[in-house]
């Protein structure tokens, strides 16, 4: 008899259900195949291929310059990797700014080309449109409020945002108007904990903080600052589980060293 391991995947609206029952949601960035397995199989609830990849995967200063090809390459080899978690990726900067119709075919290559469950765009008021656009084909969209990377020259810097009471107001209406228009969850990026809580508060849907504090229904943390591989990376939102950066550097050091003193391959590790 073969034993077949049922797995319960998670959809948008376990998400919804988890909210309700008061159960916090995990999300974490993912990439990559071997990565996300390895994610997947410590039982994360979300994992999102974000256009942070432009930062910790291609090296550039901003989420802007990632396109949707590479998007879809990340998507596609996350998905490729996953049993459990529900994979959301990013509409990358340019491919759902200038209209509608350009959004919705967007996500269509994302869903079509990588096999992702979701799509996550962001922006308020001004992309509900897209978003409509987007649901009428059936297809999730997640919303991200606060700090939005892609805008980070209208921004000028990557500090707190919502501090003062009219953005703060101006968020929380954004917020209203992304569950209006049919998002089945949002993020919010670097704002005082007091606002997110008094979002999380107000809408009905899941809403998922990095940078957040703990008054929201789940966390988001970019995998690459929780694992301690950036060095050079410390804000204080994130918690850094382990010192990466600090394993790999030893474990090449002793690789390059094993190899120089022709201690590897041993009499094991040859044929
Ligand atoms: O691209 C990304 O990693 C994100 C998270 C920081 C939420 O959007």
């Amino acid at each position: 008899m073969s034993v077949h391991k049922e797995v319960k995947k998670v959809t948008t609206h376990t998400l919804l259900e988890m909210k309700q029952a008061g159960r916090k949601i995990t999300m974490l960035t993912g990439y990559d195949f071997s990565m996300a397995r390895i994610i997947d199989e410590a039982g994360i609830d979300v994992i999102l291929v974000g256009d942070s990849a432009s930062n910790v995967m291609a090296g550039h200063e901003t989420t802007l310059p990632i396109t949707l090809d590479q998007m879809i390459y990340h998507g596609a080899s996350v998905v490729r990797a996953v049993e459990r978690a529900l994979i959301v990726v990013d509409l990358p900067f340019g491919s759902y700014q200038g209209n509608s119709k350009e959004a919705l075919h967007s996500a269509i290559r994302i869903m079509k080309e990588t096999g992702a469950h979701a799509v996550k765009l962001e922006g308020g008021g001004e992309v509900v449109e897209s978003i409509q656009r987007i649901l009428s084909a059936g297809i999730p969209v997640m919303g991200h409020l606060g700090l939005t990377p892609q805008s980070i020259y209208k921004f000028g810097t990557y500090a707190v945002r919502a501090k003062e009471t009219e953005e703060a107001a101006r968020l929380m209406e954004d917020a209203k108007a992304l569950e209006k228009a049919g998002c089945f969850a949002l993020v919010l990026e670097k704002i005082p904990s007091v606002l997110a809580t008094q979002v999380t508060e107000t809408i009905q849907i899941p809403s998922i903080g990095i940078g957040a504090g703990n008054g929201v229904d789940g966390q988001v943390l970019v995998v690459h600052d929780m694992l301690g591989i950036n060095n050079d990376f410390n804000p204080r939102f994130v918690r850094k589980y382990r010192n990466l950066h600090q394993e790999m550097l030893h474990a090449f050091q002793e690789y390059i060293e094993d190899v120089r003193s022709d201690n590897f391959p041993n009499a094991k590790e040859q044929y």
